[in-house]
């Protein structure tokens, strides 16, 4: 009888641990994620990262667009593959990038980015294929990503050519634009973190894609984007606990500046480091809005002064200008002080 009884409890704590393993994911996972793969990052990211406030789309199929980019000072100009290329021109799309890259990495003072076609879409390896003969690009992003299990495919499937083409680092950065990406967005950060610790990909950024989001939720785009408070929230949640950029949704109305500037501001006071854009005159007003003022950066300075006089003479919490200064708002004032170097570094 005693016997039936611990039997019976350890069929208990077996189911009970299964079920743990379930909410938390690990039955699924497929990936490891160890504590020197946080750290590494923390080092290198903290070192070294390019600002993208503002993130220009050009349909690679469009040649005139193309001509253009030289010419435009956005941060980071996306050669894309993906939606803003119609389905029978990805190949003209691809053999432009081929084309147009080697030239434009010589002229352009962005950071030149190319957007695939997402896992999902069967034609990913195409794109691949094209970009990764040629000269390889500065930044890959990953656009529809839903699951770990299709960024475990993108990385056994691209991992090895980009190791046997000996290539530089490349920058790497994904999408969520969809309910199911959301829900799952802990494990695709914690996998890609995984895969890119031993890869030439080295992960940097989520985009929020609103437009496909909203579709997958059923909703129609407000005016205020409420419907997207919470998946913009929860973008910047996660990828600024494991050290990512987190870049905002595009505005579509592309000759509303003042609209553009609201929302730019209101995705800067969210926590994102910076936006999409599809039109270049989009590009200085984000650029404004995802840059620390003058008058920010001299409150930052002056506090991290005051900051340490006080840790000097053993004083935690201080008075500074009216208001009550510890450890927390130093953080804010440091990565105030980063932002601006940064930008310096990069000339922008
Ligand atoms: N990249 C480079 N150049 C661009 C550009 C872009 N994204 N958008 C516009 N231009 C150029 C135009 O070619 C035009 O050049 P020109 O003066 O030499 O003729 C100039 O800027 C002014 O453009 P404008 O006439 O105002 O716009 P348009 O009607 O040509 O294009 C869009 C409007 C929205 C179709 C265009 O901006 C675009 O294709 N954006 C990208 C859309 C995209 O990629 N979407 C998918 C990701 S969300
Ligand atoms: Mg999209």
């Amino acid at each position: 009888m005693a016997s039936m009884r611990i039997a019976c409890a350890c069929t208990r704590l077996l189911r009970r641990q299964n079920q743990l393993k379930f909410i938390t994911g690990e039955r699924h996972k497929g990936y490891e994620i160890s504590n020197q793969d946080l750290n590494k990052r923390n080092r290198s990211l903290i070192q070294g990262f390019n600002p993208r406030r503002a993130v220009l789309y050009v349909p690679a199929s469009d040649e005139k667009k193309l001509k253009k980019v030289s010419s435009i000072r956005a941060d980071c100009i996306v050669l894309d593959c993906e939606d803003g290329v119609a389905i029978n021109r990805k190949k003209e799309a691809r053999d432009n990038i081929a084309q147009y890259l080697p030239d434009l990495l010589q002229a352009s003072v962005s950071e030149l980015c190319v957007r695939i076609n997402s896992i999902s879409s069967g034609i990913y390896k195409e794109d691949c294929e094209a970009v990764f003969n040629g000269v390889l690009p500065p930044a890959l992003m990953l656009p529809k990503v839903e699951n770990w299990q299709e960024i475990d495919e993108f990385f056994k499937y691209c991992a090895p050519i980009l190791k046997r083409k000996n290539s530089n680092l490349m920058s790497f950065i994904i999408f969520i634009e969809s309910a199911l990406g959301l829900v799952n967005l802990k494990e695709i950060i914690e996998s890609t973190i995984s895969y890119s610790a031993t890869s030439r990909l080295r992960f940097e950024g989520i985009v929020f894609g609103s437009d496909d989001y909203c579709a997958s939720i059923g909703v129609e785009r407000s005016e205020n984007s409420i419907e997207l408070l919470y998946a913009r929230q929860k973008i910047v949640a996660h990828a600024k606990a494991y050290n990512l950029q987190a870049i905002d949704m595009v505005y579509i109305n592309y000759k509303d500046n003042a609209g553009l500037q609201a929302q730019s501001i209101e995705g800067s006071a969210l926590g994102f480091t910076g936006k999409q854009v599809i039109h270049p005159s989009q590009v200085p007003i984000v650029q404004g809005a995802f840059s620390p003022s003058d008058d920010r950066v001299k409150w930052a300075l002056e506090l991290i002064e005051a900051f340490d006089k006080h840790q000097n003479e053993g004083t935690g919490a201080f008075n500074f200008h009216g208001r009550m200064i510890d450890m927390p708002l130093l953080k804010q004032a440091k990565s105030i002080v980063q932002m601006t170097q940064s930008l310096k570094s990069t000339g922008s």
